[in-house]
């Protein structure tokens, strides 16, 4: 079954396809009305989440579909040790389509692999969270009436953000992207990150830590929270969380054409006194989510009635074993360590759930 879990399962051309539908989504609403009648969707949410959730639930409503689901891990069976696999088999008899939400990366991947109906993942702990990303490509397309040839900047929290991980990975394919890559050291973009997205794709990026010298030079500025659920200690967080604040001032140095996006929820990353600025594109970028999300159910649902499938990958299985506490294979005792090989020439594999590096000896 053809499932979105990271943003590249899509290429660039079914990206613009699903902006199209998007698109016309917004002009003709009442030609949608009726396209998901009788099919449901399961929400999934083992996480918080207020806009993921609740914009996968309005996009279903405004097609016409119904939905059900939980919104915390406490209210399902995995409280009670039941594993994604099963949870997934469960799910595929009761709805048309689900959206997972889960703290382990790779949990999403778990159960696109078990369930017989399309699995979209809202966002896999440090991950990815590609539909965040499907919202943010819309808003950029719609703002700036491209997506090629334009300078973007990350700024706040590259390490554990997976909103920045799924844009990255989606921009990178487009001519022209330059990336100004914004945070304190100590949340920089992980090397798998820069290693596989950035430098295999020859992407132009910088690191630096200043908000305000990179401010001038943006076509985008992709502001993100300090992500204070993943951290260890609790004393980085307090040093770190107010490392960004965007404010009117210093925003009188940058391009009048300049956008400014956010995932949300915003902490204080970005002062109030900017959301009057027509920069502020975030709540629009909120909108766009709730668009994007219809094209993707009605992409899913199409592709699912024509019995497309997730293509196969050669993996190895239970020779590497992945050490990372974050990847669901750390908590679902009878998952096979699974790796895929990146690079054949120095051994390098990947876990295929969290993309922990391994390497092999011959
Ligand atoms: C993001 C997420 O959950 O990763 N929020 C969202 O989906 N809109 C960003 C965040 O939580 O910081």
């Amino acid at each position: 079954m053809r499932s979105l879990i990271d943003i590249t399962d899509f290429s660039p051309e079914e990206l613009q396809e699903l902006m199209d539908t998007a698109c016309d989504i917004i002009a003709n609403p009442e030609k949608y009305q009726d396209s998901c009648r009788r099919k449901k969707l399961a929400t999934l949410f083992f996480e918080p989440s207020t806009r993921t959730r609740l914009s996968f639930e309005a996009a279903m409503l405004e097609l016409g579909g119904n939905v059900l689901g939980f919104s915390e891990a406490s209210s399902s069976s995995v409280s009670k040790g039941e594993s994604m696999a099963d949870t997934s088999k469960i799910l595929s008899c009761y709805a048309d389509i689900m959206a997972i939400r889960h703290p382990k990366e790779g949990a999403p991947y778990v159960a696109a692999c078990n369930a017989s109906i399309p699995v979209i993942n809202a966002g896999d702990g440090g991950h990815c969270h590609p539909t965040q990303t499907m919202a943010d490509m819309l808003t950029i397309y719609r703002e700036c009436g491209r997506i090629e040839h334009l300078t973007v900047g990350c700024c706040g929290d590259l390490k554990y953000g997976r909103t920045v991980h799924s844009l990255l990975s989606a921009l990178t394919r487009y001519e022209g992207i330059k990336v100004i890559l914004i945070s304190p050291k100590e949340l920089q973009l992980p090397e798998y990150m820069k290693q596989d997205v950035l430098d295999k794709n020859h992407v132009d990026y910088v690191e630096i830590t200043s908000l305000e010298e990179a401010l001038p030079q943006l076509d985008v500025l992709y502001m993100t929270r300090i992500q204070r659920e993943r951290f260890d200690d609790a004393t980085v967080y307090e040093r770190l969380k107010d490392s960004y604040i965007l404010t009117p001032e210093k925003l009188e140095s940058a391009k009048e054409t300049m956008r400014i996006l956010h995932p949300l929820p915003r902490v204080n990353e970005i002062s109030v006194k900017v959301d009057d600025d027509p920069r502020a594109a975030y709540f629009r970028q909120a909108l766009n989510g709730k668009y994007m999300r219809m094209a993707l159910i009605l992409k899913l649902l199409r592709e699912a009635e024509a019995g497309l499938q997730m293509p196969r990958e050669d993996t190895l299985d239970n020779v590497l074993y992945c050490d990372n506490p974050n990847c669901i294979s750390s908590v679902e005792q009878e998952l096979p360590h699974r790796f895929r090989p990146t690079n054949p020439a120095t051994g390098e594999y990947r876990c295929i759930y969290c993309e922990t590096k391994k390497h092999k000896k011959n």
